[in-house]
């Protein structure tokens, strides 16, 4: 998803992105039915590498330590404000004082070591310390009303975060051949969360045992998310920590 403006709009930036959905590129292509375009329906899919071209630019990723300030826009309870901190927290908990081990597997930082894949011209890895900075309120919503909260809210934040990461310029880490509407490491899996993800099955999840909701990750304080995978470039397909196939 194009969204560029740096860092700090973050959560604007992924609230903005909402009523842009129909200009994402959905991936993989899929015809006018809705159905997947040129794929058997019986491959393994997970974003097949038959169709994906992701390229280096040269440009630079997030290398430094990265520092999300969420802007809450408009009114946010409480409690999805809580989650999203913890989200956060949950990239690096380290940096955000949680012991070691703490989390388990498969967890939000394991997620995150699939973007730290990505390295720019100077062999400069992205960052493994994502921290929360100071929060803004923009209750007022002072860019106007049309912005709308979506579900899959912590998966939306993910991939732009991703994405802000592994292609902050817009030259770093896309395929498709034009910079103004990449596809980059997050559209490539979107709609993917677990083995065998494709298509409208969104792969194998785990289930929580108290609410019955499906996850795929875990976070800092025994929270839980579902969160998309992003692109693998050594693999050449959507990869997360929750694979069956490489645990
Ligand atoms: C940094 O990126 C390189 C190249 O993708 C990779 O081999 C290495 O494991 C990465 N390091 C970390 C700490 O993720």
């Amino acid at each position: 998803m194009p969204h560029r403006g740096g860092l700090l709009p973050l959560l604007l930036v992924a609230l903005a992105a909402a009523p842009l959905a129909v200009a994402w590129r959905p991936w993989p292509p899929r015809d006018a039915s809705g159905a997947l375009a040129g794929l058997g329906a019986s491959k393994k899919f997970e974003g097949s590498s038959d169709f994906v071209k992701l390229e280096y630019h040269m440009g630079p990723v997030l290398a430094a330590d990265i520092t999300v300030h969420p802007i809450w826009y408009g009114a946010w309870p409480a409690e999805q404000k809580r989650t999203i901190r913890a989200f956060l927290r949950s990239l690096s908990p380290q940096s955000s004082g949680e012991k070691e081990g703490a989390v388990p597997s498969p967890s939000v930082a394991d997620w995150w070591r699939t973007v730290r894949l990505y390295t720019d011209q100077t062999t400069a890895n992205v960052s493994a310390v994502v921290a929360l900075g100071q929060e803004k309120c923009d209750a007022r919503m002072s860019r106007g009303a049309s912005l709308t909260r979506m579900d899959g809210m912590v998966s939306v934040i993910a991939h732009e975060l991703a994405e802000m990461a592994s292609n902050p310029l817009a030259n770093a880490w896309y395929a498709g051949g034009d910079p103004s509407f990449p596809t980059e490491i997050a559209d490539l899996c979107e709609g993917i969360y677990g083995t065998g993800g494709g298509g409208a099955y969104t792969g194998q999840l785990l289930t929580d045992g108290r609410s019955g909701a499906a996850y795929n990750l875990n976070g800092v304080g025994g929270r839980r998310f579902l969160v998309q995978w992003v692109w693998d470039p050594y693999r050449s397909y959507c990869s997360g920590p929750n694979a069956l196939d490489h645990q």
